[in-house]
């Protein structure tokens, strides 16, 4: 697996901002949205284009344009939804599909309680979105249910990673043979006792929709 750790300063600013419990949620969702349009621009770096002829008002030229099948774009519900909007900004003509995942608190595992993608992924490039790994099982599951529907390049963005969960989605999707790269906006120290990432955010979906 790629892992990508961006490195920009605005992104480390605009993590700040989203991290501190003070931030108030709409505050936090402008924020989710405009880390991942600067994530975006990372996890398209292979996006598939072709070539196609254009003339300008001076010469023909050859440009590039995004390849048929279009990229999938899936954000994992509910927090995963923060990210859509900063991600259909810079790819206005994917295709978004949805899974709804929720994670047991007890158990640390994920439940899947809804499914809007198409059936047949064949071929399909796809950008996974949720703001949060942590143990890794929600996304770890999320892209092997992907790839066992066809798609065969996934990039997997989120704004916080533990390391716990970096090593289990590498484990966990060793044996696909499908290319899957992590965008990340920070890998953070590790996870509590609860399964929460330290230092972290808290919950991302309570913060984003105002839960309390
Ligand atoms: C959060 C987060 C991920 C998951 C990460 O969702 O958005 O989906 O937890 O945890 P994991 O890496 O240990 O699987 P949550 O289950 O809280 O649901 P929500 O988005 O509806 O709040
Ligand atoms: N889900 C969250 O929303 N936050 C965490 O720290 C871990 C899982």
């Amino acid at each position: 697996m790629d892992v990508h750790v961006a490195d920009h300063p605005l992104i480390a600013h605009k993590l700040t901002y989203l991290r501190d419990k003070r931030t108030d949620s709409p505050t936090f969702r402008r924020l989710a949205e405009e880390l991942m349009t600067l994530l975006a621009y990372e996890a398209t770096r292979e996006v598939r284009v072709e070539p196609f002829e254009i003339e300008t008002p001076v010469a023909p030229t050859t440009g590039i344009k995004l390849s048929n099948p279009k990229p999938l774009i899936v954000p994992i519900l509910r927090a995963g939804l923060g990210m859509l909007e900063g991600m259909v900004r810079l790819l206005p003509s994917a295709e978004v599909g949805f899974l709804g995942m929720q994670r047991n608190e007890e158990t640390l595992e994920p439940v899947t309680y809804a499914n809007r993608l198409p059936d047949d992924l064949t071929g399909r490039q796809v950008f996974v979105l949720d703001p949060m790994l942590a143990t890794g099982g929600s996304m770890a599951d999320a892209i092997r249910y992907l790839i066992d529907r066809g798609a065969d390049d996934i990039a997997a963005v989120c704004l916080l990673a533990a390391p716990e969960g970096v090593a289990h989605l590498e484990s966990a999707l060793s044996d696909t043979g499908v290319p899957v790269k992590l965008v990340t906006g920070t890998i953070d120290e590790r996870l509590n006792e609860k399964g929460y990432i330290v230092p972290g955010l808290g919950d991302a979906g309570d913060r984003l929709y105002g839960t309390v």
